[in-house]
Parts: structure tokens; C-alpha cells; sequence
């Protein structure tokens, strides 16, 4: 059976935005695209779909608040079939991880290749890997005495937190910064640049 071609289509300005908690940086995301109606046609890009994995999720009442159609996966189906179908009928052109806390399948990386990125809150290759998510993240870094953290984001491929970096942010991590501290530091970042950078790659 020929499998049906599913980068032809793909929209490039079409954006999915898989999340899993509490979506700050979704909505940000969404802001950003929103307020650009100056934007050339060729430039502008929209949230087409939310995608989550968690029911209680804040990002699904952003979804709802901004009148975004949401997809609330289920974890056989998603390691299955990665939802391309469901993609396709959005013209899913990228995909932006925020947050998002399943590793993403095989096949999905396939039909998306150089088309999936992620937004990880420190400096890659260091501090990334399989449950370095959240506090996490920030506790190692304090713990190992650096002086500088940041976002990263980078390109999504089979190994966690290994694809092509795209962008580098840093901040200083002080004496008495806690994981907490640091975590908003980090969150700032994220929301000032993670946005211009999607725009950048789509453009
Ligand atoms: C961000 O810190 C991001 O780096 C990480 O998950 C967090 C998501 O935060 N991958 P939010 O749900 O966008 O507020």
C-alpha cells in the first residue's frame, strides 16, 4: 500500500504547539502570532492546533480561552501513529514542544524532519536527558556551582535533548538563587525569545 504523502501537506506557517502543563510560554507563543496582523501574508503564522497529553492541563483552557482547537492525545495511539493524520487535517507544518513531557515517536520525527523543535530551561548538552525536566534542571545546575544557566532551543530528534541547537540565552545564577529563583529567571527568557526564534525558522 503506498502511505500517503504527508509533507505535501504540510503548511509551514501552520503551527502545533504540543504542551503538557501550564502553557505560559503557549500563551506567549500565541500572543506573539496574534499581534502581528502588520506581518506581509508570506510572514504570518498561526497557531493552528494545541496538543496535550494531560486533561488537567493548563494550556487546554488557553486552548479554549483562545478559541484554538485543542487535541488531547492518548499514549498508545500517539506511539503508534504519532496523530498524523490528525496533524494533516490541520496542515501541521511545525512543531513546537513547550513543555511537553512524552517523548515524541519515531515516526513523527520522520515525516517532520527539521521541522519539530524544543525549548529546554538550560544550557545544552549540558544538564538535558531523560527526566531532566522542570526543578530538576535547576537544582543540578545550583548543585554543580555554575555561574551562568539559560534556555536552549534547539531541533528535536530520536535521543533527548541531542537535536541541532538553534539558540542560546543566558543568565547568571547567583549565591543565593534557589531552584525557584532561577526558575523564573529562566521563564523570562523563554518568554522574550522563544517566539521571534519560531518566527525566524518559519520565515
Ligand atoms: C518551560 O520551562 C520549558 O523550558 C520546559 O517546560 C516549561 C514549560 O513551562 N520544557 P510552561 O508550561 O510553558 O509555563
Amino acid at each position: 500500500m503506498i502511505k500517503p504523502n504527508t509533507t505535501l501537506q504540510q503548511e509551514k506557517k501552520h503551527i502545533a504547539i504540543f504542551a503538557s502543563g501550564a502553557g505560559s510560554n503557549a500563551q506567549k507563543i500565541i500572543d506573539y502570532f496574534t499581534s502581528q496582523p502588520a506581518l506581509q501574508k508570506e510572514r504570518r503564522a498561526k497557531v493552528a492546533l494545541i496538543v496535550c497529553n494531560n486533561p488537567k492541563a493548563g494550556v487546554l483552557k488557553i486552548a479554549e480561552k483562545e478559541n484554538i482547537p485543542s487535541l488531547l492525545i492518548e499514549r498508545n495511539k500517539f506511539y503508534e501513529d504519532g496523530y498524523l493524520s490528525e496533524l494533516k487535517n490541520y496542515h501541521i507544518g511545525l512543531i513546537v514542544l513547550a513543555g511537553f513531557m512524552w517523548k515524541v515517536p519515531a515516526e513523527l520525527i520522520q515525516s517532520y524532519q527539521n521541522k519539530i523543535i524544543n525549548i529546554h530551561p538550560a544550557l545544552l548538552p549540558k544538564f538535558g536527558g531523560k527526566n531532566m525536566y522542570g526543578n530538576f534542571v535547576h537544582e543540578a545546575v545550583i548543585k554543580a556551582g555554575e555561574k551562568e544557566s539559560g534556555i536552549t532551543i534547539h531541533y528535536v530528534d530520536e535521543i533527548y535533548d541531542h537535536g541541532k541547537i538553534i539558540f542560546h540565552a543566558k543568565c547568571r545564577v547567583e549565591e543565593d538563587d534557589t531552584p525557584q529563583s532561577l526558575a523564573e529567571k529562566i521563564h523570562a527568557l523563554e518568554h522574550k525569545h522563544y517566539s521571534s526564534i519560531i518566527e525566524k525558522i518559519i520565515t
